[in-house]
């Protein structure tokens, strides 16, 4: 099974005709599709299986002859709500083609090789972005995960019973056997088009993180309400939104709000409740604290303006991650000096590498740099030029 058939198995599941993005939601079917898809590529590699109660599994190649901790590849299935085909799958589909290139080529690997699925990560349903990572290495409390349910207000341990999974949540021994982790994934930006390369080694991943905003007022009449008499959350919420716009751009740091709902949600009539969710990310994490204060206090001083009242909830807050700096340069130096560049994206590379793993990125060419939409997108040309250095890092590291 090529890198080729592999896409073009996982292309159908989940994608919506009418934009071309894909919908795979965490434990809701076409997820679940991918996951079934994921053990079968497995089975059929002769790859042991280990899964854990929260829906991450690990596929090992362990041949005679592979002792001591796991070299682990892999990445994830799930996506944003109308996301790429790349985000995610691309780490998976390439990390069993490169073990099929290492086998036909007669290499027997010193350590195991491990193919890892992360479940969750991007936070569509529940809110909190590598879920599946954190719960597994223990970064996440089982408790507070107990209490995330999604928009449909479906609680995370019902979604998973609903999947056929029997949850535990929490720190389990997937991981124990594991000693470093590199991840492949598609650039989400233009650094490799601009540097002319096709492969790039990550060096840090941008501290990040989502607040939820409460935005409430007071309903009234569109039509009847004078301007000067009203008390319009949307008001606040729009000016908060400009402002988080404007003071992330003073900083050379990322706010976004690109999510919210308004109640009752009607056109004639001024809303009661907006609830709106910044995702806020910077360099480093003092300038992402700073950013965020400011936009509260913003927002906060606004809303005494506008006579409605804000109430902010952080939901995530990941810190600024340096990878493991020998390893990438271990890998940069294995692949031609590729270029050693940062993320604004969150990873569960960034995870494992928090919890104590080392861990290590590739990154492929990204032609449109676009990600989190149907846009983007990477070259077959590149996906190879990426399966071909993942192959020659684990040859490097399983030595
Ligand atoms: C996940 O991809 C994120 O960076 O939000
Ligand atoms: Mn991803
Ligand atoms: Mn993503």
């Amino acid at each position: 099974m090529t890198f080729e058939q592999m896409s073009r198995d996982l292309r159908p599941i989940g994608r919506d005709p009418r934009s071309g993005g894909y919908v795979r939601s965490p434990f809701a079917a076409a997820e679940r599709e991918c996951a079934a898809w994921y053990v079968e590529q497995a089975t059929r590699r002769g790859l042991a299986v280990e899964q854990d109660g929260q829906g991450n599994a690990v596929a090992w190649w362990r041949p005679e002859g592979a002792t001591g901790s796991g070299i682990l590849v892999g990445s994830h299935l799930d996506s944003v709500d109308d996301g790429g085909a790349f985000d995610g799958p691309l780490g998976v589909v390439s990390s069993f083609a490169a073990i099929d290139a290492l086998r036909d080529s007669g290499f027997s690997p010193q350590r195991p090789i491990g193919v890892a699925m992360f479940v969750a990560e991007e936070g569509s349903r529940f809110g909190l972005a590598c879920l599946g990572s954190r719960l597994a290495t223990g970064l996440t409390d089982p408790d507070d995960a107990r209490e995330l349910r999604g928009p449909d207000g479906v609680f995370l341990l019902d979604a998973m019973t609903a999947a056929g999974l029997e949850p535990r949540l929490g720190r389990s021994g997937l991981l124990d056997q594991v000693g470093l982790f590199v991840e492949l994934h598609v650039e989400q930006g233009r650094d490799l088009v601009e540097r002319d390369r096709a492969v790039a080694v990550a060096s840090a991943s941008w501290a990040h993180g989502r607040w939820k905003f409460d935005f409430t007022g007071e309903p009234n009449h569109a039509g009847a309400t004078r301007m000067e008499d009203r008390r319009d959350p949307m008001l606040t919420y729009a000016m908060t939104v400009l402002a988080a716009n404007k003071q992330a751009r003073l900083v050379d740091a990322r706010a976004t709000f690109g999510r919210l709902t308004s109640r009752p949600n009607i056109t004639n009539a001024i809303p009661s409740h907006v609830a709106a969710w910044l995702d806020a990310r910077g360099a480093d994490s003092g300038v992402l604290v700073e950013l965020v204060e400011t936009i509260i206090r913003q927002s906060f001083e606004r809303a005494e303006r506008d006579g409605t009242a804000v109430e902010v909830t952080a939901e995530s807050v990941s810190p600024t991650v340096d990878f493991d700096v020998p390893l990438a340069h271990r890998l940069a130096a294995v692949l031609d000096d590729a270029p050693v560049i940062p993320t604004g994206a969150g990873h569960d590379a960034g995870i494992l590498q928090l919890a104590g793993v080392p861990s290590a990125m590739l990154f492929v060419r990204n032609p449109t740099g676009v990600s989190h939409s149907p846009a983007e997108h990477a070259e077959t040309a590149d996906c190879l030029a990426g399966v071909d250095a993942l192959t020659r890092v684990l040859r490097e590291l399983a030595s």
